[in-house]
């Protein structure tokens, strides 16, 4: 049976509420990268990140799915093949959207990570600098959290759902940040079918074999629906 691939980005949840990146107003335009999302950053002044992340889980917390969650979710019960949804976001929707095995590439704000001895944990409310790891017990907690200049989590799993794509889709993400923009090219290789679902055109639209304009609460129920008309 067909599998489904499915890469979600900010924009899925935008209408949940939470910032995307990149767009008007955008967390890169009230925060500058190199001092909130990388390790060098960490190392330079933890306290300013762990601000930034707290207040990110904190509206998380209050966030609640939006349609296009709930509309995977539909997906994954009710398609006869595998789909598996890879998220570039950190927050909890699409599995409190009801979706089930959700791969997170960047890690999610609901857990905490050892920088010193790896042991992760759920994370408190807010983090606080210094916090001693549960495991270890030196002051090395950070968010779990893949910053820039870090590996992606999963890659390996990521490649071989890829591999095995029949039909690959693009929802909510600028197809700015590698290797996720590049995923496209690995399902055409693949020989899958390829949708982007975006509010508007990502920078890797010409990749794709169709694009659909929209809100993700507009455009994801309808393909949803589309997919599972069409398989009978
Ligand atoms: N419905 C559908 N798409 C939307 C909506 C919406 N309501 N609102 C915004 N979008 C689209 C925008 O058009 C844009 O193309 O979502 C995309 C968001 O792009 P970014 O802000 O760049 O977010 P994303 O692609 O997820 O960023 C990827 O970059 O900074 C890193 O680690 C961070 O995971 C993030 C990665």
């Amino acid at each position: 049976m067909e599998k489904i691939v499915i890469l979600t980005g900010a924009g899925i949840s935008a209408e949940s509420g939470l910032g995307t990146f990149r767009d008007e107003g955008g967390l890169w335009s009230q925060h500058r990268i190199e001092d909130v999302a990388t390790p060098e950053g960490f190392v330079r002044n933890p306290g300013l990140v762990h601000g930034f992340y707290n207040a990110r889980r904190a509206q998380a917390a209050r966030a609640r799915p939006n349609a296009a969650h709930r509309a995977l979710a539909r997906l994954q019960r009710d398609w006869p093949g595998e789909v598996v949804i890879v998220t570039q976001n950190v927050d909890g929707l699409h599995e409190a959207g009801g979706a089930e095995a959700v791969i997170h590439m960047h890690g999610t704000l609901a857990r905490a990570l050892c920088g010193a001895c790896g042991h992760r944990w759920d994370a408190p409310e807010e983090m606080a600098v210094g916090e001693p790891c549960p495991a270890c017990d030196r002051p090395a907690a950070r968010p779990d959290v893949v910053w820039f200049g870090e590996m992606p989590y999963r890659m390996d799993e990521i490649y071989d759902h890829l591999a095995e794509a029949s039909v690959f889709a693009a929802i909510g993400t600028s197809g700015q940040v590698y290797p996720a923009a590049a995923f496209v090219h690995e399902a055409i290789a693949s020989g899958a079918r390829t949708v982007e679902l975006n509010l508007e055109p990502s920078m890797s639209v010409s990749s794709f074999d169709e694009a659909r304009f929209g809100p993700a609460t507009e455009t994801v129920p309808a393909w949803v629906t589309e997919l599972l008309g069409r398989q009978g």
